[in-house]
């Protein structure tokens, strides 16, 4: 595959974060510049980045920003410089609350700045860089074990944004679709709007335009029918959190996808890197599930949708239980028919 094919959604400067703003897809591609681990913590709590893996990264390079600003500003590593910088780290953990990656990127740089001494700045950075390295290695490396389990002609629906701007090379889900183009096996390429915030319509849809892949946008309400109508061999789809037992945490609408699946005969692919496992919640019902603004359901593009005032109840995930996925394709292999013994098999291979 070709890395130039897609636009990254985070880019390190050597001096700044620069973030691909995924609020002004389709109609604008603008990087915006983050100095510091608070605008990073705004950028991800106000979607300009999203997407299980990016958050997890540019919360890594924030940390990179908050290191190098305190020790700029206390003269270096002494005093109350570990405060400082657990206090932006505090920050970034809190910016979104379902994806895990967030989590798990924090707890991979915490040795470093817990270390006595410290780590320096350009440590912490070689550290993140080696991490987005190893990210992106983990798409190239999901995207070929995805696109391994579909027969020639398959036809695949995704949900949501799983690309490159939603991760840190060729995405996740997105990616194995990408692949399985490169390999000439795809009869069909479907892809969800993804009510309220159209991942889907406006950043899934800008992606597959771009990889000259073929696809039809469908409304989540079509996809009954289109299901039913026997158009659908594999819904392929990402995770923001895989529980111990399998259960896997998504965009809202996932299960809703993964019922109807089960119903009409399709199968059921997750792709997500191992960081997006949380092995210490024993089951889905034990993941945060953030629930955001009404008026990303009342209103579109700031003009209203429904009467001013209207309520509404917006979760933004969901669980699909373990017994409705098929495979969970990961970096360092592929869960057959997810269970609590498989996803600790493969863990240990972490
Ligand atoms: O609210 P978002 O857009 O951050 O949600 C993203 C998703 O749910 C993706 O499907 C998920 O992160 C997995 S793939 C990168």
């Amino acid at each position: 595959m070709n890395a130039a094919a897609f636009e990254p959604a985070l880019r390190w400067t050597g001096e700044a974060l620069e973030v691909l703003d995924q609020r002004r897809l389709p109609a604008e591609t603008v990087y915006l510049r983050l100095d510091d681990a608070a605008a990073v913590a705004e950028a991800i709590r106000g979607m300009a980045v999203r997407g299980a893996p990016a958050i997890g990264l540019a919360a890594a390079y924030g940390v990179c920003l908050a290191a190098r600003h305190w020790s700029r500003v206390l003269g270096g590593q002494a005093g109350p410089w570990r405060t400082r910088v657990a206090e932006d780290m505090a920050r970034l953990a809190a910016s979104r609350p379902t994806a895990v990656n967030l989590h798990t990127a924090l707890a991979q740089l915490r040795p470093l700045i817990e270390a006595e001494p410290p780590a320096a700045p350009e440590d912490l950075l070689a550290a993140v860089s080696r991490m987005h390295d190893r990210l992106r290695e983990a798409d190239r490396a999901m995207a070929e074990a995805g696109a391994a389990r579909l027969a020639p002609g398959a036809r695949v629906l995704t949900h949501c944004n799983t690309g490159a701007l939603a991760s840190a090379g060729c995405g996740t889900a997105l990616g194995v679709i990408r692949a399985a183009h490169a390999r000439g096996l795809l009869g069909a390429v479907y892809a969800t709007e993804t009510r309220p915030w159209l991942q889907g319509a406006r950043l899934t849809a800008w992606e597959l335009g771009r990889a000259g892949i073929p696809f039809q946008l469908v409304c989540e309400g079509a996809c009954g029918a289109l299901m039913q109508q026997g158009r659908v061999d594999w819904l392929v789809v990402g995770a923001d959190r895989i529980a111990a037992n399998g259960d896997v945490a998504n965009k809202i609408g996932t299960y809703t996808l993964a019922v109807l699946a089960r119903r009409h005969g399709a199968r059921v692919m997750v792709v997500a890197p191992t960081d997006t496992f949380d092995p210490t919640l024993d089951s889905g019902a034990a993941i945060p599930i953030e629930t955001r603004a009404a008026e990303e359901l009342t209103t579109l593009a700031g003009r209203p949708l429904a009467p001013p005032g209207t309520p509404a109840w917006n979760p933004v995930f969901d669980v699909t239980p373990a017994e409705l996925i098929d495979l969970i394709v990961t970096e360092k292999g592929v869960i057959e028919q997810p269970d609590r013994a498989g996803v600790a098999r493969l863990l240990a291979l972490r």
